[in-house]
């Protein structure tokens, strides 16, 4: 092979990988300790893994916090530790965000916030098995959990956030949102609902100084796979570079904010990932591939 052409091509590709894979800073500006500015984030699923990481470095950063999960008791053990440790002011909410009484409560709680600067929709879980097997009753409250919960208490903070031309949503989805395996219908289904619909509301919101991240995490280490769901399961052993901290995950997601990436994949390896189950061909024979194998 002429030595030209291939120094071009791999210059080239180089040029290419790094474009797509690079991360670029986020935008969103950070001014929590600004007495004028809003300065409350609201995160759901906050009494374990993602979510309690995200109080905890947003705590860090100075913000006061509206936490929501069913396990109060959890709740109000991290909110004190939060409130001693940052001298920041931490409010608990129990609710099952499964439950459309409970979505309505926390729905109303955000429509009274005139300082809500940041809403993070990250309550979830996942299930074994297929479909066909799988109790209804849990499979309908997983789409009420990822999908209409985010839905809801999203429409409920965009008012305020477009009319102080200030805020940022982070729907916590998911790598399985592009993943199509079997034994994860509704779970790949309702996270290719949050991606979808994070990175359209974006284009809704150009302009308006509201930034949305779909936050796409591959396997994190928290409690997750622990869940009754999973209590018959024997837990396939991935390897370790497979693993992400639910720290570095929360990490990358709130310093790519706002950086035009609205679905964020934290880790190098996921998305290099993303990128080939994106591209025509290369996905689909992948997934097939795959699905041999799971
Ligand atoms: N871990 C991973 O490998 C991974 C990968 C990609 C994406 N994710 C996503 O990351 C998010 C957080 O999961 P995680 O890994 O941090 O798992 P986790 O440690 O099990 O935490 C899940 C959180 O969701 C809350 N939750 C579950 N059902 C709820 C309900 N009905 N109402 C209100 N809150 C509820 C739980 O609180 P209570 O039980 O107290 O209600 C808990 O705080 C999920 O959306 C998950 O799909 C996880």
């Amino acid at each position: 092979m002429n030595k030209r052409f291939l120094f071009t091509f791999l210059a080239t590709s180089a040029l290419a990988a790094w474009a797509l894979l690079r991360t670029p800073p986020g935008r969103f500006v950070w001014r929590p300790r600004d007495p004028n500015a809003p300065h409350v984030a609201l995160i759901t699923g906050a009494s374990a893994g993602i979510g309690a990481e995200y109080a905890r470095q947003l705590a860090a950063r100075g913000f006061d916090l509206v936490l929501a999960a069913r396990r109060a008791d959890r709740l109000h053990e991290l909110a004190q530790s939060l409130m001693q440790t940052y001298r920041v002011h931490v409010e608990v909410v129990a609710a099952d965000l499964a439950q459309e009484a409970d979505v309505a409560r926390v729905e109303a709680r955000i429509r009274a916030m005139d300082n809500l600067a940041l809403l993070i929709n990250n309550a979830g879980f996942g299930t074994i098995g297929r479909l066909v097997n799988s109790d209804p009753v849990r499979q309908q409250e997983m789409v009420y959990l990822h999908v209409m919960a985010p839905m809801r208490l999203t429409q409920a903070a965009l008012p305020g956030m477009i009319t102080r031309g200030y805020g940022a949503i982070i729907n916590v989805s998911s790598v399985a949102g592009y993943v199509r395996l079997r034994g994860n219908v509704n779970y790949a289904a309702t996270k290719a609902y949050l991606t979808a619909f994070s990175e359209t509301l974006q284009n809704e919101l150009l302009g308006s100084g509201v930034f949305i991240q779909a936050l796409c995490p591959g396997f994190t280490r928290t409690e997750f796979h622990f869940t009754p769901e999973f209590k018959d399961h024997t837990p396939k052993p991935y390897p370790n570079f497979m693993w992400m901290s639910a720290q570095e995950v929360v990490r990358q997601s709130l310093d790519a904010l706002g950086n035009g990436q609205v679905a964020f994949v934290p880790g190098l390896l996921y998305r290099v990932m993303v990128l080939a189950l994106r591209t025509p061909v290369i996905g689909d024979n992948l997934m097939r591939a795959a699905s041999l194998l799971f």
